[in-house]
């Protein structure tokens, strides 16, 4: 057992007070889709949206993450699990600190999502299916992965040769190829303002 001889503190400055200082409810908006569904640039755009409204927010993206705490990580069954394990406890870590945190990753498996979820405080998760159909994310291809994985020379691509759970109950249901990447960012940000997480005009 790793936790033997380790003992949890509590922290002097609790999240409560963290969150108030803010003046913002912490949560997690879980973003999930496929490679090239638009994930990271709408939840970039959320982002922005929410700097420039004064929020204390982060987002943690799948390629970036990828490159450092991840970098050992492939894209089997079990090192996807891993990923979305270490996200999930990074996510988690940020929102004690009263962050909105955002995070962009394929998270194929449904119980993977549901295990970021109860990680976190009732009510904190928040899981934005960002639904891309495979043929649009395919004749997007910006990162020309689709082409590869037809190909190929791209085995366990999502989509093609490895499974994506749809979210059968996700809080935001964004449709990239109907509506603009603007008007999908304000659909996000709204919500947030709806529920109480940050205020209309902060
Ligand atoms: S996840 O499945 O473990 O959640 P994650 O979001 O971190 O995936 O990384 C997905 C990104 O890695 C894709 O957007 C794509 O750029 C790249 N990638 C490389 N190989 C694969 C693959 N086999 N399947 C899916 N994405 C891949």
């Amino acid at each position: 057992m790793k936790t033997e001889n380790t003992v949890w503190h509590t922290q002097v400055v609790s999240k409560e007070q963290r969150s108030a200082q803010k003046q913002q409810k912490p949560c997690l908006l879980w973003y999930t889709g496929l490679s090239g569904s638009g994930k990271s640039t709408i939840a970039n755009a959320v982002d922005a949206l929410l700097f420039e409204k004064g929020c204390h927010s982060y987002l943690l993206d799948g390629d970036n993450v990828r490159h450092g705490l991840n970098g050992d990580l492939d894209f089997s069954d079990e090192a996807r699990v891993e990923n979305i394990r270490r996200i999930s406890e990074v996510a988690k870590l940020f929102t004690d600190a009263g962050l909105i945190v955002s995070t962009a990753f394929i998270s194929p498996f449904a119980s993977d999502r549901q295990m970021a979820k109860d990680k976190l405080a009732e009510g904190e998760f928040i899981e934005v299916f960002i639904d891309t159909p495979i043929e649009v994310c395919e004749s997007r291809d910006p990162k020309g992965l689709y082409k590869k994985a037809r190909a190929g020379e791209i085995k366990h691509f999502t989509g093609i040769d490895s499974a994506y759970d749809v979210p059968q109950s996700p809080n935001l249901h964004v449709k990239t190829a109907e509506q603009s990447i603007a008007a999908c960012a304000e659909q996000i940000v709204g919500y947030l303002v709806e529920h109480g997480f940050i205020k209309e005009s902060k």
